[in-house]
């Protein structure tokens, strides 16, 4: 029986020239908005100023804030907040990567409560809701211009951390889905992006939070990227293609914002946050063998996995059908040129004991994850890219 909810309060605006609607958009909504940017490439490529121009002609007054650096900390998130509070702003629009859309959630939560944002990390903690949020994505891969989610680095604790809001206020009120804006995306820019992306589609489609719904466009999104992203290297300006990514990319989000994410993403954090990979390529380490490690607890759903990553599986028991959706996710990443393990010497074995540790404490993800691991479970696991 069906049995389920899903949840979505974002109007999609998806096309080529999408980023052409912004002005009308949110005058719809306010007339006075700040731009939530990174520092240099929006305005590089023109894409500052096409959202300045919109705005404009609509009526909208914008005011401007572009340093968000990547991987966005508390800091940066507070100085926002400052500017659009002192500018009276009634709205924000994030513009960029995922960094860009989860520092710009971030303030739009710091607008209307109570510092510090530290008390909001975790599930629907905020007392008032978010001022509206306009998110233009101008990546393939976070899916955060239609998830409630805000990453954010904690640099107040050492080491640093990646702690995660999860507020049901901070889903974009509006996504601006715009393939051109990716059309000059640099190649390891869109593979990592890509693999991202990948890694919400699978972790969703196998999450124990997973239902119906959820399947389907995750395996579609599956079924895109595993096709697309080898071509996208080879013909990075096929606006087809860049828009086939960009779609699964938000297919991924519309997943994760309904179950989050598993192990991959859990284990992934404080690869990025200590020892300095990119979210995607450390979601590309782990995400085979996490897999591997799930396989017997829904060997069916591995298997239809494979079919999804286009292996041919009719001949196959279930098992070894499912088995084949381990090699095929390996095979994919080898082909976009992620390495299988971390340059030597990079985590040491005692970091390897914490990192774990540190999982064992996280149950959300935990739960998500269809097998239950112990702390042995999640050392082996990072031991696998050593
Ligand atoms: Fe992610």
């Amino acid at each position: 029986m069906l049995d389920f909810i899903f949840y979505l309060p974002t109007r999609i605006i998806f096309g080529s020239g999408a980023i052409e609607k912004t002005g009308k958009e949110v005058a719809e909504l306010v007339h006075k908005v700040i731009i939530v940017t990174g520092r240099t490439s929006a305005r590089k490529m023109g894409f500052l100023q096409k959202v300045e121009n919109s705005c404009a002609a609509a009526g909208v007054t914008t005011v401007l804030f572009e340093e968000v650096e990547p991987n966005p900390s508390l800091k940066t998130v507070e100085r926002g907040t400052e500017v659009a509070k002192k500018e009276n702003c009634q709205a924000i629009i994030g513009l960029g990567g995922g960094s860009a859309l989860d520092a710009a959630k971030a303030i739009a939560l710091l607008c209307t409560n109570p510092p510090p944002l530290t008390q909001y990390f975790g599930k629907n903690k905020a007392p008032h809701p978010a001022l509206p949020l306009i998110a233009i994505p101008t990546t393939a891969g976070t899916g955060s211009e239609v998830t409630p989610y805000a990453v954010l680095t904690n640099t107040e604790k050492e080491p640093h951390q990646k702690q995660i809001i999860a507020e049901d206020s901070i889903f974009p009120r509006k996504a601006l889905i715009d393939p051109e804006l990716t059309l000059s995306l640099p190649p390891d820019i869109t593979t990592d992006t890509g693999i991202d992306a990948l890694s919400h589609a699978v972790e969703s489609y196998t999450s124990n939070r997973a239902f119906t719904l959820v399947e389907g466009l995750a395996k579609e999104s599956i079924t895109l990227l595993s096709k697309n992203l080898p071509s996208i290297r080879k013909n990075p300006e096929n606006l087809q293609l860049r828009s086939s990514i960009l779609y699964a990319s938000l297919l991924a989000g519309l997943c994760i914002a309904q179950t989050g994410t598993i192990l991959v993403h859990g284990m992934g954090y404080p690869l990025t946050s200590e020892l300095g990979l990119t979210h995607g390529r450390a979601n590309g380490l782990l995400l085979p063998w996490v897999c591997q490690f799930n396989l017997k607890s829904a060997p069916k759903k591995f298997a239809q996995l494979a079919q999804a990553l286009g292996e041919r599986t009719e001949h196959l028991t279930i098992e070894q059908a499912g088995e084949k959706s381990v090699e095929a996710l390996s095979r994919l990443l080898d082909k976009l040129g992620i390495p299988k393990r971390l340059s030597p010497g990079l985590m040491k074995e005692e970091t390897l004991k914490r990192f774990s540790q540190e999982m064992m404490k996280n149950q959300r993800k935990l739960a998500n994850n269809p097998r239950l691991p112990n702390l042995q479970d999640i050392m082996n696991i990072y031991q696998k890219i050593l």
